[in-house]
């Protein structure tokens, strides 16, 4: 199978590109990927020169890069990871993610359609669901109720993703996952953002109380999950995959403190995130049953490898912390 792979250069796409080469998933992946602060080919050093691998950098909402990529390629699946995908650079300016994660899927659902394209795996959130009060967990058919301007846009491009299975048939396929972390995950997200500041003995800022509540997925289940659906999963239909660990955020913080033996006295209580969600919660049966896949990786260990990782890695941390990330860390943290 010939497989587009959209944002392939930031942290999921690029666990994705490194497993599915290293593992011989497919004949051949061509990479589409802007390169915005979070695109990085220095995560995809190990498979740069592999013949089954090409990059091509280009944006997803220009219609004549895209068109004339499928053209030349002839995918036969497209897995669309591409997006903004912070939170809290929606908050500071959400433009970005109305281009991108809506006008963009558009841009690539209708090369999609004329190309005739066999698979279309679009790449979502359980952040679509909005906060879901214990004990509840969400399905597939729970309802949406994005509360930030990333959510939001992600719900609608799931949205117009699935109208395209309805309306033309494309054959797409929407995944939910909860949060990921891992190796090259970009510290903007909580668990690299600790992990880097508590090596630098910075202060660890928690948005609030610190007690909202996440679902943590290792992002090689995440991919693996994704590849299950590619090869097994049904056209027209969500899966939402689900982490191995849900966890309050102090909890979390309070494990990488004491792995890399900091004072708890870095943690430090800021003034909480617009509209923050205090609990995501979904199941994992729909997909666990579809496809026989199931997270493997237990949170413990995960956590481990990804603090280690850090902790070897910090060269790669220092230089995507550089230039613009200095500017988005004022913005977001100062004065809060
Ligand atoms: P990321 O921010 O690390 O990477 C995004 C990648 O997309 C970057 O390489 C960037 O250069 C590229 N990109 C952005 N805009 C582009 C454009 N207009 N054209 C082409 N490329 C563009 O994101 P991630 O954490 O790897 O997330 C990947 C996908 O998974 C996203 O769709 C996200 O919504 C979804 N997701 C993420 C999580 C998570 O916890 N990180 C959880 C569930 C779902
Ligand atoms: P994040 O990694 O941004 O993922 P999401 O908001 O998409 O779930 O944040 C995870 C949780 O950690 C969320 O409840 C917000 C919280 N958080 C902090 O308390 N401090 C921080 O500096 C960041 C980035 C997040």
């Amino acid at each position: 199978m010939r497989v587009l792979v959209t944002g392939g250069a930031g942290f999921i796409g690029s666990a994705f590109l490194r497993l599915a080469l290293s593992e011989r998933w497919f004949d051949s992946l061509v990479n589409l990927d802007k390169l915005t602060y979070a695109g990085n080919l220095e995560n995809l050093a190990a498979v740069e020169h592999d013949a089954a691998y090409q990059f091509v950098q280009g944006d997803i909402c220009d219609a004549s890069i895209v068109n004339r990529l499928l053209e030349e390629q002839r995918p036969e699946a497209i897995v669309h990871f591409a997006a903004e995908s912070h939170v809290d650079r929606s908050i500071l300016g959400p433009g970005a993610f109305f281009e991108t994660n809506l006008r963009g899927t558009f841009t690539l659902l209708e090369a999609a359609r004329s190309a005739g394209v066999l698979r279309f795996v679009h790449v979502s959130t359980d952040e679509v669901y909005g906060s879901i009060d214990a004990p509840a967990e969400a399905d597939e058919a729970f309802p949406l109720r994005p509360s930030s301007p990333y959510s939001a846009s992600k719900a609608g491009s799931d949205l117009l993703a699935l109208s395209y299975f309805n309306t033309y048939r494309l054959p797409v396929i929407v995944t939910r996952a909860s949060n990921n972390y891992g190796p090259y995950q970009f510290p903007e997200k909580l668990i690299p953002l600790m992990i880097s500041n508590a090596l630098e003995n910075n202060t660890l800022p928690i948005y609030g109380d610190g007690m909202q509540v996440r679902d943590w997925l290792f992002v090689e289940d995440h991919c693996r999950a994704i590849q299950a659906v590619l090869e097994r999963g049904d056209e027209g239909e969500i899966y939402n995959i689900g982490g191995s660990r849900s966890l309050p955020n102090r909890e979390v913080v309070e494990r990488i403190l004491a792995r890399l033996g900091k004072p708890k006295s870095l943690m430090q209580t800021v003034s909480d995130r617009p509209g923050h969600d205090r609990r995501y919660a979904l199941t994992s049966d729909k997909i666990e049953q579809a496809t026989g896949w199931r997270a493997v990786v237990a949170f413990e260990d995960g956590i481990a490898l990804t603090i280690d990782w850090y902790q070897k890695n910090q060269a790669w941390t220092r230089r995507v912390k550089t230039g613009e990330y200095q500017s988005y860390y004022a913005r977001n943290y100062s004065g809060r």
